[in-house]
């Protein structure tokens, strides 16, 4: 069969969510969010969308890309399983880095959590990989850690956090994340404290719901007083999750004061969901 690609347009959306919901696994339950994204992209610019056609005008294939200044960069790429193989993903890979060529770019770069080796095999190198790692929370028993109490953060709390934390930027850093986490769940940015008779400060933590699986949580801050501290404060958010009945917490690596092994020994995995898990950064230079 003979295949052709050529620039996204609008009637195509439809399509392109269908496509992306038989390509992608997970996003399949969440069809409109996926249509929201792509449409806000095509809203800024058409530039670096395309479509693969079969001979018979049927959409089997996307990509949506930006040349942005000096960079190319590539979002989705997408093939329907029926046609995968046939080098449509090439081919729409190759029609992103004419288009930025032709801009004066020689450069793209992309993520990627699933097909590391597609891009490898289309020239591209990996620059960095992103760790991330889970704990299932779900039909296990996880414990508070000894000697420690946790509660959620109270507004009057925070003006207590700044002595604590000591340095502003860091205390912004806190303030942010905790502003953006309790708009959606005030319970998930919490105090941990030891439980001896002076009550001191170990750390805070703050936890969001993933925006495309409510049951993760993703750990968006945390910060130890005493970096000692680091592992009991983020199982103290661990122990809250489990017992308001979430299913997973998330992290993404490198944590300050945690070490990866340490992590492992105490239940983290690989983060393997295909919204939350370890991703590679891709480039290629034109
Ligand atoms: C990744 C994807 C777009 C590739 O499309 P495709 O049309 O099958 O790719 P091509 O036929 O051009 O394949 C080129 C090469 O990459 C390899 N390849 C294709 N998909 C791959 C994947 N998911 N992982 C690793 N290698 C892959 C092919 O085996 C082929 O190798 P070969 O030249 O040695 O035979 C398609 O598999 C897909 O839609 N996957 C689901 C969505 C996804 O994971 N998107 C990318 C992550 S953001």
């Amino acid at each position: 069969m003979d295949y052709t690609i050529r620039q996204m347009e609008p009637r195509d959306l439809v399509d392109v969510v269908r496509l992306s919901n038989q390509a992608f696994l997970e996003t399949a339950r969440h069809t409109w969010k996926m249509g929201q994204r792509f449409a806000d992209r095509m809203r800024k610019s058409r530039d670096a969308l395309f479509i693969a056609e079969a001979g018979d005008a049927r959409v089997v294939g996307f990509a949506i890309g930006q040349c942005d200044g000096s960079r190319a960069s590539l979002s989705w790429i997408a093939v329907h399983p029926d046609h995968a193989g046939k080098g449509i993903g090439g081919m729409l890979l190759g029609a992103l880095e004419d288009r930025a060529r032709d801009k004066g770019i020689s450069f793209v770069e992309t993520g990627t959590p699933f097909a590391r080796s597609f891009y490898e095999k289309k020239g591209y190198r990996c620059v960095g990989v992103r760790t991330s790692l889970l704990k299932e929370l779900a039909g296990a028993a996880i414990p508070l850690p000894c000697g420690a109490r946790v509660r959620p953060v109270m507004l009057d709390d925070l003006s207590t956090t700044l002595g604590l934390i000591g340095d502003e930027d860091e205390w912004l850093r806190f303030i942010h994340a905790h502003s953006t986490a309790v708009e959606r769940d005030p319970d998930l940015s919490v105090l941990v404290e030891s439980d001896a008779g002076n009550r001191g400060l170990l750390g805070v933590a703050v936890g969001r719901k993933n925006t495309t699986c409510e049951e993760l949580i993703a750990l968006s801050y945390m910060h130890a007083l005493d970096g000692s501290n680091a592992l009991d404060v983020l199982n103290a958010l661990a122990y809250l999750c489990s017992c308001r009945g979430h299913r997973w917490l998330g992290v993404s690596l490198p944590l300050r004061g945690v070490d990866e092994k340490a992590l492992r020994a105490c239940g983290w995995q690989d983060a393997t969901l295909p919204f939350y898990c370890t991703s590679y950064s891709m480039q290629k230079r034109l």
